[in-house]
């Protein structure tokens, strides 16, 4: 946080087939892997290209809600997201761009997006829940969009080794996105 390329309007990429966005896909799940994070955005890497890698682990996700799915780790490239509803749940999310923090973020619950692959296909799905919310942080990225920037409460926004000192078992903080 606070640098430059965290706060622009990500550039478009004209072609997911090139060479170059296969280069910068392998250095962007190297460093999610690295961070043992579940989702990152290219200018979390400083490079502002509309490019975003993402896994949704079953385990986050709500087993009663069909349209909040585990998947496996995607190349999400140029994504658009599309609101389905106007209803906002909150729920915790922590970011690799500012480490050690977490704050509660009110994000649609449910959506739809779509996206291009490597191969340069468009693709499109519904998600709502963990999901959707996972989707929602990643893709602010590209828009210059850091979390505490859609929150509105920031009396919720505090140290993660802070809230488990803290903090009673059933307002556990746990990551929510990266
Ligand atoms: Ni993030």
């Amino acid at each position: 946080m606070g640098h430059p390329v965290l706060q622009r309007i990500a550039d478009s990429v004209a072609d997911p087939t090139a060479p170059e966005i296969r280069a910068l896909v392998d250095a962007m799940i190297e460093s999610m892997a690295e961070a043992q994070g579940i989702g990152l955005a290219a200018p979390q890497i400083h490079v502002s290209r509309r490019v975003v890698v993402l896994m949704v682990p079953e385990v986050r996700t709500d087993p009663e809600d069909p349209e909040d799915t585990g998947m496996p780790l995607t190349v999400l490239i140029n994504p658009e997201i599309e609101p389905l509803g106007d209803e906002k749940i909150g729920d915790w999310e922590a970011c690799l761009s500012l480490p050690g923090l977490t704050g509660l973020v009110p994000r649609y619950k449910r959506i739809r997006y779509s996206w291009s692959t490597l191969s340069g296909e468009r693709e499109e799905r519904i998600a709502s829940g963990f999901h959707a919310r996972a989707v929602q942080h990643e893709c602010d990225h590209l828009d210059g969009i850091l979390y505490p920037m859609r929150m509105t409460d920031l009396s919720s926004l505090a140290f993660v080794e802070e809230m488990r000192r803290f903090s009673s078992d059933q307002e556990q903080p746990r990551r929510a996105a990266e």
